[in-house]
């Protein structure tokens, strides 16, 4: 008698435990799944093929402007596949207030394929060669720790799920068709602010180790498109671009610096000027606004009629009608999601 008791009870405490379990599972992302998403949780979303992969890994939570457009642009231009945006600020179990004034970052839910996560980066170095590296540092003694970070985490997320990472400052224009390469910002230079691969490349773990061995976080760069460079220059003979076409390497590709950067960096301020006739980026499949160079903090001005806010209103609707302010600072859009 004494032991069906015992056994009883242990089958209740069984099922109160896997019970418990579910309503973590549930609650681990609670509000940036859609419903019928809620019992598979990010891995098995992310499991699912090639993600667009953005990051924030500041505390930050409400995206500016730019970000809301990079990660909305991405969306249009990838309607069948998630965009996943991981943010450090977002914690495991944390819900917004109902009465959130978080403007951008209710715009980037309420998109059917954006899906917001928190940016758990020991979970994410597990089973890579950056965990301990990870697990050994002092975040607070680490220069440029907010770029180091992020470097890292996205070669990580891309070696783990495979799929596009992408800078939260490029504007998607139209579909990159590789599944696997780098992007050069110059001939024989590439950057990080833009690549992608499938599941388990073997050039991004090669990427990672590197990482660690040559780790240092005075030098800025040093993690990331440095990084990028020397690691290609190991995996193929690099040459000067001649026209617009893209070098195959290994089972790779190069990309021109046109499919992404045909503004380049010294001239980042065209962005934020009127033209005569707009640049139709006919070779480009993003352009990068080189943000980090944007010390003046330039915005986009409602009716400036600048290439950036011409940018906006065809390639991120939403942000330019709900975020982009007028010349006196008044949001002259609605202010509610409204229809599309
Ligand atoms: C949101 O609601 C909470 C609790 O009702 C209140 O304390 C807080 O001031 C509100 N915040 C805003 C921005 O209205
Ligand atoms: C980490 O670095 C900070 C800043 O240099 C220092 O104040 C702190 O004591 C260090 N923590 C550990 C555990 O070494
Ligand atoms: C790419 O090439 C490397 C080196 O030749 C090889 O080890 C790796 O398995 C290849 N990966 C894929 C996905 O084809």
């Amino acid at each position: 008698m004494l032991k069906e008791l015992q056994l009883l009870l242990l089958v209740t405490l069984l099922l109160l435990c896997g019970f418990l379990y579910q309503l973590t599972l549930k609650s681990s992302c609670y509000f940036c799944l859609p419903p019928d998403e809620f019992q598979q949780g990010p891995e098995a979303l992310l499991g699912k093929g090639r993600i667009i992969v953005f990051l924030e890994t500041s505390e930050r939570v409400e995206p500016s402007p730019l970000v809301s457009c990079a990660v909305e642009s991405a969306a249009r231009v990838y309607p069948e596949q998630p965009v996943a945006f991981f943010m450090k600020g977002l914690s495991d179990s944390m819900q917004l207030p109902p009465n959130s004034t978080y403007t951008a970052f209710s715009l980037l839910s309420a998109i059917d394929n954006v899906f917001l996560f928190p940016l758990n980066m020991k979970r994410l170095f597990e089973d890579t060669p950056l965990f301990s590296w990870y697990t050994q540092i002092n975040a607070s003694a680490q220069r440029n720790w907010l770029y180091v970070s992020s470097d890292a985490s996205r070669l990580a997320t891309i070696w783990k799920y495979g799929g596009i990472y992408m800078d939260t400052d490029i504007i998607s224009i139209r579909p990159i068709p590789e599944e696997n390469f780098l992007a050069a910002q110059a001939s024989r230079d590439s950057s990080n602010g833009v690549f992608g691969f499938l599941p388990h490349h073997s050039f991004l773990w090669e990427c990672m180790e590197n990482f660690v061995e040559h780790y240092n976080s005075d030098i800025w760069g040093n993690q990331g498109p440095i990084l990028m460079t020397r690691m290609l220059r190991v995996w193929c003979k690099l040459k000067n671009f001649q026209e617009v076409s893209d070098f195959r390497c290994s089972n790779f590709s190069f990309l021109h610096p046109q499919r992404f950067y045909p503004i380049s960096y010294p001239q980042w301020r065209r962005y934020y000027e009127v033209w005569d006739t707009d640049p139709s980026f006919k070779d480009s499949y993003g352009l990068h606004l080189w943000n980090y160079m944007n010390r003046e903090g330039r915005t986009v001005v409602r009716g400036s009629n600048t290439l950036v806010e011409n940018l906006y209103r065809k390639h991120c609707p939403r942000t330019y009608r709900v975020l982009i302010q007028g010349p006196e600072g008044l949001v002259t859009g609605e202010l509610g999601l409204g229809n599309e």
